[in-house]
């Protein structure tokens, strides 16, 4: 079985490689999508993600790491995925997981599955971690160190 680990990784945190490193476990294959859609301010560009997932997720085999464009469920169709699995974190991930997953399903027909995040990561957001950074708090724990110090090299350019 073919699952689908889709988000925005702007830029990817242990939380994320977390769930994706569950995900190897359940499914066969796993593929990250990273969206591209120009909907949200990004700190990185595209490639950027897709660069730091790919290097993040070297050491897990059956795992790649795509970009899409457009509505997930056509990148569902066009690469043969099975499911599309989600991280929760808490009760406010699962209202908006719900809506998109039953979206997702009724658009479809694909199946989402839900993998409860490990407590330790459970506050752990891109967002956040971002906050925190450019507010000059120490989030070197919540990321792999080669992302901490581009988010932070990121951060400084951005400042200067
Ligand atoms: O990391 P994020 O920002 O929470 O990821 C959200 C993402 C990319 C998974 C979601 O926005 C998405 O699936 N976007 C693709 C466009 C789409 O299919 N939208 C309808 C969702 S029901």
């Amino acid at each position: 079985m073919r699952a689908v680990c889709p988000g925005s990784f702007d830029p990817v945190t242990l939380g994320h490689l977390d769930v994706v490193t569950r995900a190897t476990k359940v499914f066969e294959e796993v593929v990250v999508a990273v969206g591209v859609n120009r909907s949200k301010s990004r700190l990185f560009e595209p490639e950027e993600r897709l660069d730091m997932l790919r290097e993040a997720t070297a050491d897990l085999p059956s795992v790649r790491v795509e970009g899409f464009t457009g509505l997930l469920t056509d990148f569902c169709t066009a690469h043969g995925v099975d499911a599309i699995v989600k991280g929760l974190r808490s009760g406010g991930d699962y209202e908006y997981e719900l809506a998109m997953a039953q979206m997702n399903a009724h658009l479809t027909g694909v199946e989402t599955v839900w993998l409860p995040t490990s407590p330790s990561l459970s506050y752990v957001s891109s967002s956040l971690v971002k906050e925190v950074a450019a507010l000059g708090g120490d989030v070197a724990a919540l990321l792999p160190g080669f992302v901490h110090e581009r988010l932070l090299a990121r951060l400084a350019e951005r400042a200067g």
